[in-house]
C-alpha cells in the first residue's frame, strides 16, 4: 500500500519524465494497448516503431509472467501513435497492487487518453468455443486486493470514483462492431478477476457462474481500475482459453493457454488493428 503519496508521485513522473525524454521529439501516443497472451506478434507490427526494455525506465517493475515480455514499444499502428505494453505485472508476481498498476499511472501522467486491455481467459459460460473473443462489458473483482487502498492521490482522481463504466460504452459498442465487421466471432461478457496464481477450483467456477460471470482471469481488472481512477477510457478484449475449472473434465495447465492463445492470435491482432482505426480520441 502507499503510505507517502508525494514519493509515489515523484516516481510516477520520474518514469514519465524518462519516456518522454526517450521518445526523443516523436509525438506521444493517446493510447496504449496491452498485449496479453497470443497479441505478442502485434508488437512487430507497429512501423516507425521504438522500443525501451522495462528494466531501464527507472521505477518500473519487470514482468515474469511466462510468455510476457518486458517492454515499451511506441509505433505507427493502423495510422495511429500507439504505445503497446509487450508484458504486464500481475498480483500473483508478488507485486503489490500500487506495482502492478504503476505503468498505468505512468500512462496517465503522459497523457494516454485510451487503454485497451487484452488477456487469456478461462470461459465459464457453457456455450463458449475455445479459443473465441469477449468483449468485456464489467467485471466482479471483491474477492480482490483493493487497487485504491491507502491514501487518495488527488492528482491521478477521485477517492470514491463510479464504477459504472469502468469499461467504455463506446469504446466496447466500436470493439464489436470491429470485431462483426470483420466475420470474426465475439461476445461480450463480465470477467471475474482471479488473484491466481493457481487456477480455481471447480466450486469457484460455479459460484462465478451464479453470479453472472461469462470468463475469469488474472489479470486487466487492477489496471481497468487504476485508469478509470485517472480517467482513461478502458476497453478490454479477452481470448477464450480454455474452458474454465471442471467444465472439461481435463485438468487447467498454462501450455493449453499459451497454445490456444496463439491459436486466436490472427483474430486477436485483426480486431485491435481495425480497433485503433477505428477509435476517435
Ligand atoms: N483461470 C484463470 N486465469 C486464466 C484461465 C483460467 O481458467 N485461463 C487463462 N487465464
Amino acid at each position: 500500500m502507499i503510505t507517502d503519496t508525494a514519493e509515489f508521485v515523484k516516481r510516477v513522473d520520474g518514469a514519465a519524465e524518462y519516456i518522454r525524454n526517450a521518445l526523443s521529439g516523436r509525438e506521444i501516443p493517446s493510447v496504449c494497448i496491452v498485449l496479453g497472451s497470443g497479441l505478442g506478434p502485434l508488437s512487430k507490427m507497429a512501423e516507425d516503431s521504438w522500443e525501451i526494455s522495462y528494466k531501464d525506465i527507472p521505477g518500473f517493475p519487470v514482468s515474469t509472467a511466462p510468455g510476457h515480455k518486458g517492454s515499451l514499444i511506441a509505433g505507427m499502428l493502423s495510422g495511429k501513435s500507439v504505445f503497446m505494453m509487450n508484458g504486464r505485472f500481475h498480483y500473483y508476481e508478488g507485486y503489490p497492487m500500487e506495482t502492478v498498476t504503476f505503468y498505468v499511472r505512468v500512462m496517465g501522467r503522459l497523457g494516454v487518453k485510451v487503454l485497451f486491455l487484452t488477456n487469456a481467459s478461462g470461459g465459464i459460460d457453457l456455450d463458449m468455443k475455445v479459443p473465441e473473443l469477449v468483449a468485456i462489458t464489467d467485471h466482479i473483482s471483491f474477492n480482490a486486493e483493493p487497487v485504491l487502498r491507502g491514501p487518495n492521490i488527488p492528482e491521478f482522481g477521485t477517492r470514491f470514483p463510479d464504477q459504472c463504466h469502468v469499461y467504455d460504452p463506446e469504446l466496447t459498442d466500436t470493439l464489436t462492431a470491429c470485431a462483426k465487421d470483420l466475420n470474426i466471432h465475439m461476445r461480450s461478457g463480465v470477467y471475474a478477476y482471479s488473484k491466481g496464481p493457481q487456477y480455481e477450483t471447480p466450486a469457484e467456477i460455479r459460484a462465478w457462474r451464479i453470479l453472472g460471470a461469462s470468463c475469469v482471469g488474472m489479470s486487466t481488472v487492477p489496471e481497468a481500475i487504476a485508469a478509470s481512477h485517472m480517467g482513461i477510457r478502458v476497453a478490454a478484449m479477452s481470448c477464450i482459453t480454455n474452458m474454465a475449472a471442471g467444465i472439461s473434465g481435463n485438468p487447467l495447465s498454462e501450455q493449453e493457454v499459451l497454445d490456444n492463445a496463439a491459436l486466436a492470435s490472427d483474430n486477436s491482432c485483426a480486431v485491435v488493428k481495425e480497433f485503433i482505426k477505428r477509435i476517435k480520441i
